[in-house]
């Protein structure tokens, strides 16, 4: 596998080399991998960027690039769906059989586990048997998911079950996207937005019933409602709390909450053959795209599906395959689907549609448990996956392609048992599957930043975060790290509290810079200038560049061009899309999103409503950019960087060197300016820093790391404060918080 890590940061490196077309020379880079020198140390992690940006939407190459395939349409109904109504779809499912006995432990017991295969009714079926025992009507019945796509996708299937409009009685609520109302009964949303609410009634008192899906995933938000789950049902007599696992390793579940009772549904599963490589696979994307078309050449029906890394491999898989079947000549059209977090809904729902042709479904471990597709026989592993995981070294998280468990790779081959006996051909030795795969993954919770954690626990009043009641603690390291960004950016104090303007950070569903940035602005009087950059910062890509077209789209994208400021350049953007009436014509002509302006515009009105709630005064600079700058850097000085040489910086606090990103509109100063900031680091081959703004250094001197925290401190004398650092230096202070941080965290220990 390590291998084969080695090869993507080869394959990385070759697209920076050449062009960033990626899916056109993918083919090329096949051919010319081997000239490549192999500058990774073994193990070298390969970084991506973080991971809400990094998965961009792709809706408008959907069509055009999966060729022949694509256009075989699924006009057919499947065998199963047309024979059999919804009615005798819900029976037949293996939690059907055990419903009553189901339906009794709960009535007995506050809390209970549920452990059942993939694809056994868990999802679907326990919030409509929760309605249907009544508790619908002591209050909601709530599901929350790791993935807002399996919220999605799952609340539709249970109004469709339920045979009710999707948002009447059963709905779902994502992050800036709540499609729920007074009707609602079922309620489905991420684990992210409960947790949210637990900060507006810490009690949720109006739920009746929660149901916490997919508790084997161990997701960052999962793993602090646990915490506060436990302590709610302490306190509530009239909640049932139900947390459901695919896998069997249900008894730490029951530890944790007190010895409470597993359930397990029965499974129906069949056998599953397993095939290991031989050798170690070069190339995973080739190797996949040899076993689909060797499956689909000489064997009888059954859908595979393919568990690749994240989007762009996955783009790259469905293209080549497209394209491989497109020149073998009299062969039956095979239907190839992507699915992944950010592919837009209408896209995601091809691969539930019932189709004449063999599917071929490529995707991210979504499809391991938090989605089930019948049909499928085969399934291809190539044993890898992305990771969120946090870098201490540029101190914020990258997603990072790791190997599996073995746990995952049990799962992924589960996937060819559903309907009927399957095959697995896993892209990676047996020796690899015994030595290499850890047991079980590793709880996002103990490899992510806890900044956004860390905020809404103080506000919960947890005083202390090494006494909050976690399954498994993050290592105290990750919370000093996290408490420490909070207190640069003035969300801590020097004790460690949260500070009015912390306070005020949480309110916003956004990642701490941003909440701050937002929050400053209307002193800088460009709330509504920050307003709307915040919004376009928080959509996947908003410029698209077809392939073909990269001339003509980059010359697009020049024009919006505001050349001290990729940030300015978004609000650039959006104005103009303004001023042309929110046309999406106007949009795709010019090379930009329609569809993700529109979030952007929705995301806007959103957190409108928060700044009106915090008596925020909305007000515009109208052309003075100069002063949208200075509240972007108060907002990012944490990411400030000086000049190093052409292009080349280093961030002024950690030293790290990072670049310009060859589309940044800073190029169009005609030369690089001394100071910048920026939103990100986006991390191939170099890290390049993503959206860019210059900066006058004066700016980051003002608002420099010690002013908020001190003038908390100092009350509000500047001079006081200017002393002090004078005095005693920016990086004393910054050791006095840290050492302060440790005793408290020691004193507990
Ligand atoms: O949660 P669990 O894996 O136990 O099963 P589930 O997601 O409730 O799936 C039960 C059944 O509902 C499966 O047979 C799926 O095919 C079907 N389903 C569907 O048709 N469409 C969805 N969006 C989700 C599930
Ligand atoms: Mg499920």
């Amino acid at each position: 596998i390590r291998e084969v890590q080695n090869r993507e940061a080869m394959r990385e490196k070759f697209w920076e080399l050449t062009d960033k077309t990626r899916l056109g020379s993918l083919l090329k880079i096949n051919k010319n991998i081997d000239k490549l020198e192999n500058s990774n140390a073994p193990g070298r992690k390969i970084l991506e960027q973080s991971s809400k940006r990094q998965e961009e939407e792709v809706d408008y190459k959907t069509d055009s690039q999966y060729g022949a395939a694509m256009r075989a349409k699924n006009e057919a109904v499947s065998d199963f769906a047309k024979s059999k109504t919804i009615k005798e779809q819900r029976e037949y499912l293996p939690v059907y059989s055990v419903r009553d006995e189901l339906l009794t432990v709960i009535r007995d017991n506050k809390i209970v586990i549920i452990v059942g295969e993939t694809g056994s009714g868990k999802t679907t079926q326990l919030t409509q048997y929760l309605h249907e025992d009544g508790y619908s009507k002591e209050g909601l019945i709530g599901c929350t998911q790791p993935r807002r796509v399996a919220a999605v996708s799952v609340a539709k299937r249970v109004a469709e079950e339920m045979g009710v409009e999707l948002s009447s009685k059963v709905g779902y609520s994502i992050r800036f996207e709540d499609c729920t109302s007074k009707e609602t009964i079922i309620k489905y949303m991420t684990d992210g937005v409960l947790l949210r609410e637990s900060l507006i009634d810490s009690e949720l008192n109006q739920y009746s019933a929660i149901v916490m899906d997919e508790a084997h995933e161990r997701s960052l938000n999962t793993d602090v409602l646990f915490g506060i789950l436990k302590k709610v049902a302490q306190k509530r007599r009239d909640i049932k709390l139900i947390i459901t696992s695919a896998t069997m390793n249900a008894e730490r579940f029951a530890d944790f909450f007190g010895n409470v009772p597993i359930f397990t549904i029965p499974g129906r599963t069949f056998p599953v053959q397993q095939y290991f490589s031989k050798t170690i696979q070069e190339d995973y994307v080739d190797a996949a795209v040899k076993q689909a078309l060797t499956i689909h050449l000489q064997n009888g029906p059954g859908d595979i599906l393919i568990f690749m890394t994240g989007q762009e491999d996955i783009e790259a898989t469905c293209y080549l395959i497209a394209e491989r079947l497109q020149k073998l000549e009299g062969v039956t059209p095979m239907l190839v689907l992507p699915i992944y977090s950010q592919l837009p809904s209408d896209v995601q729902a091809k691969i539930f549609e019932a189709s004449e042709f063999r599917k071929c479904v490529v995707a991210t471990n979504i499809a391991e448990t938090s989605l089930t597709l019948d049909g499928v026989k085969f399934v291809i592993d190539t044993g890898l996956c992305k990771l969120k995981v946090y870098n201490p070294k540029i101190g914020m998280d990258a997603l990072q392609i790791t190997p599996i468990s073995q746990a995952n790779a049990n799962q992924r081959s589960g996937r060819a048992g559903r309907t009927g006996p399957g095959i697995c051909y896993r892209l990676y030795t047996d020796t690899c599957y015994r030595t290499e795969l850890l047991e079980n993954n590793i709880p996002e919770i103990q490899r992510t930043n806890l900044s956004n954690v860390v905020l809404l626990l103080k506000s919960l009043n947890v005083d202390n975060l090494l006494e909050f009641d976690f399954m498994d603690p993050p290592p105290q390291e990750t919370i000093l790290n996290s408490m420490y960004q909070l207190w640069i950016l003035g969300a801590l104090d020097n004790t460690g509290n949260l500070t009015e303007l912390g306070r005020k950070m949480v309110e916003f569903p956004l990642d701490p810079p941003l909440s701050k940035m937002l929050i400053m602005s209307d002193q800088f009087g460009c709330s509504q200038e920050i307003l709307t950059i915040v919004s376009m910062l928080s959509v996947p890509s908003i410029f698209f560049r077809p392939k073909g077209r990269e001339q003509e789209s980059d010359a697009a994208r020049e024009k919006f061009f505001v050349v001290e400021s990729d940030h300015l350049t978004l609000l650039h953007v959006y104005d103009q899309w303004k001023m042309h009436n929110y046309d999406q014509e106007w949009a795709t002509k010019h090379f930009v999103h329609g569809k993700a302006l529109k979030k952007v515009r929705e995301v806007r009105s959103q957190l409108l409503d928060i700044m009106k709630q915090l008596k925020m005064e909305m007000n515009s600079v109208g052309t003075d950019w100069d002063q949208v700058r200075k509240a972007i850097c108060s907002g990012y000085f944490h990411n400030a960087a000086k000049i190093k040489g052409i292009g080349e910086y280093v961030n002024l606090r950690t030293g790290i060197p990072c670049v310009l990103h060859p589309s940044s509109a800073i190029y169009g100063l005609g030369f690089t300016p001394d100071y910048v900031v920026y939103h990100e680091l986006v991390m191939t081959t170099k890290e390049y820093m993503q959206c860019v703004t210059a900066v006058d250094p004066h700016w980051l001197a003002e608002m420099g790391p010690m002013f908020f925290s001190v003038k908390e401190a100092y009350g509000q004398n500047s001079n006081v404060l200017k002393r002090d650092i004078e005095k005693k230096g920016l990086r004393e202070m910054e050791k006095e918080m840290e050492a302060e941080i440790r005793r408290k965290t020691e004193d507990v220990r």
